[in-house]
């Protein structure tokens, strides 16, 4: 369940990040930190071998995926939140880039005219299928797409959703910037990630580049890309053993900006 609290981001310095500079923001040598709790990218592999590394991970997880109840929580949280904070309408185009089985595609789908569930792995998007098949669900398609590399498709959408995804994504800026890019103006970026979590919400680190983000961070990266009305709050709060400790607390905010026009 989102949180009453809302935190809107008026200005980025009260993010205690430099204000916008115009730069591009897909050159990481500008912006090295965006956002990113782990004090830089960390440079594993180049990412054509980490994209497989990632592809594999999830196609490896897929069939499973939807077994963690804990999962479905956080999904139907995340969902919950974003449908709070975007002012969807039927007639809307959506993408959900980084969409894993569908848990928020479908959860967004019924209040949005159509949505595309976009992800670099064929394993994570057949289970998507599956579900669109068992249900004969219409308005939901599926795209193999990875923005890291490749370039955007040329479709527009009105809303854009990413769960749990960018700190998988080396280069943060850059797909906040490719994603902001296919908004038609008006449309709005919802993105939902961990806050810092010392890199303990994974206990495989396989394919993860960032331990979570500076929420303010991930907010002043929306204002540098151009987007408006910024918000920042928290989606949910869960608990799980941490890697090598006991149970610890987790939570996962929603930042969400609005393209101008
Ligand atoms: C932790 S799962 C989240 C799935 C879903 N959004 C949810 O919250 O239930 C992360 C997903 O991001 C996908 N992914 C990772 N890197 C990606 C990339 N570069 N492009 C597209 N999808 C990516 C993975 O395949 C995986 O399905």
């Amino acid at each position: 369940m989102a949180e009453d609290v809302v935190e809107p981001v008026v200005a980025p310095e009260h993010c205690g990040i430099p204000a916008p500079t115009g730069e591009d923001p897909g050159d990481d040598r500008r912006h090295p930190r965006v956002g990113d709790a782990d004090g830089g990218i960390r440079r594993l592999a180049r990412v054509g071998e980490r994209s497989k590394e990632v592809e594999h991970r999830a196609d490896t997880e897929a069939g499973a995926w939807d077994n963690v109840p804990a999962r479905i929580a956080l999904a139907r949280a995340i969902t919950q939140a974003i449908l709070e904070r975007v002012p969807t309408t039927p007639g809307m185009h959506a993408l959900d880039y980084g969409a894993g089985t569908g848990l928020i595609t479908l959860g967004i789908q019924p209040h949005v005219g159509s949505i595309a569930a976009a992800d670099s792995s064929p394993g994570m998007l057949a289970q998507i299928e599956g579900k669109i098949a068992a249900s004969g669900l219409a308005g939901v398609r599926t795209l193999l797409l990875d923005l890291e590399r490749e370039p955007p498709p040329g479709d527009q959408f009105g809303l854009i959703v990413s769960a749990m995804t960018m700190h998988h994504i080396e280069n943060v800026p850059s797909i906040v910037a490719a994603l902001t890019g296919m908004l038609r103006p008006g449309g709005w970026l919802a993105v939902a990630d961990l806050d810092p979590d010392d890199g303990e919400f994974h206990e495989d680190p396989t394919g993860v580049y960032h331990k979570g983000f500076e929420r303010a961070g991930m907010a002043g990266l929306f204002v540098t890309c151009g987007l408006e009305d910024v918000t920042c709050e928290t989606a949910h709060t869960l608990e799980k053993p941490a890697k090598g400790k006991g149970l610890r607390e987790f939570t996962v905010f929603l930042v969400a900006g609005r393209k101008p026009g």
